[in-house]
């Protein structure tokens, strides 16, 4: 894993609640597509090969699901395990630091799932990472098991390669004051294609803000690209599932 992916994560660890526009919804609704998908699959065992502040494991914790939630982030870790605290479930989830090339080292399989969800696949830029990667997350599935990608679908940015991409605004009344973000998008002509990302981040109140800008590189794959690798690479079944966040896909490991 590359520091700049990992120091962009550590960077914006305290603030990713704030991506969204009601967290708590979100870990909800996290929850509950899950339990959806994972209805009537046998699924009790689940690996979070990406789980960035526990978006997806604390609820699954919450709904009595058997959770292993990796990260290569130690903010994004440290941020997790406060919010796991905060919802009761810290030691329901087995918690671990590695990026997927060392999965491996610290779980071993048979997961019943596992997940990739927030669009953690595509920071790896070659297709050699994507195919190994994918090696990995079939050797520790168990026959049958499902993989569930969680992905931006780059292909609406293809053509026009848009440059500003609005973010959110949040009025904190208690704290009198207002966090705004937005994104610059740079676009490097490859091949292969990466879009980094510049994520600004603006906190103040009245006639005075102060500004962060991180930086992050993605490989800006189409949902149709990565179905096909998910059926190169021996996944089946491939089918999209809805969701309001995110492109969601499901594969599954041949029994
Ligand atoms: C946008 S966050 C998504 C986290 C969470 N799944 C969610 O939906 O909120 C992406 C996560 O991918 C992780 N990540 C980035 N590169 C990775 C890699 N090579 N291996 C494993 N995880 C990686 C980051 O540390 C980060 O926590």
């Amino acid at each position: 894993m590359d520091n700049a992916t990992n120091n962009f994560y550590d960077a914006i660890a305290e603030y990713y609640p704030l991506f969204y526009k009601d967290w708590e919804t979100q870990l909800e609704r996290e929850g509950l597509g899950l339990k959806a998908i994972f209805r009537d699959k046998g699924v009790k065992r689940v690996l979070d090969a990406a789980c960035g502040i526990g978006t997806q494991s604390i609820p699954l914790a919450k709904l009595g699901y058997d959770v292993t939630a990796i990260d290569p982030s130690a903010g994004m870790l440290q941020k997790a395990r406060q919010i796991a605290i905060e919802h009761d479930v810290l030691g329901e989830i087995q918690f671990e630091q590695a990026d997927f090339a060392h999965l491996s080292e610290k779980v071993s399989g048979e997961f019943d799932a596992i997940l990739c969800k927030g669009n953690a696949l595509p920071h790896l830029l070659t297709d050699e990472e994507i195919e190994h990667t994918l090696y990995i997350f079939s050797e520790l599935l168990r026959p049958g098991g499902l993989l569930i990608l969680g992905l931006r679908d780059f292909e609406q940015f293809m053509e026009y390669r848009p440059r500003l991409l609005p973010g959110f605004v949040h009025d904190y009344e208690d704290e009198n004051q207002q966090f705004i973000t937005f994104d610059v998008w740079d676009w490097d002509e490859g091949p292969p294609v990466v879009a980094t990302q510049n994520l600004f981040i603006i906190k103040g109140i009245g006639e005075n803000y102060k500004t962060i800008k991180r930086t992050v590189s993605f490989r800006p794959l189409s949902l149709d690209e990565v179905r096909v690798v998910l059926l190169e690479n021996g996944f089946e079944e491939v089918h999209e599932q809805p969701d309001r966040w995110e492109q969601v896909l499901v594969a599954r490991k041949p029994e």
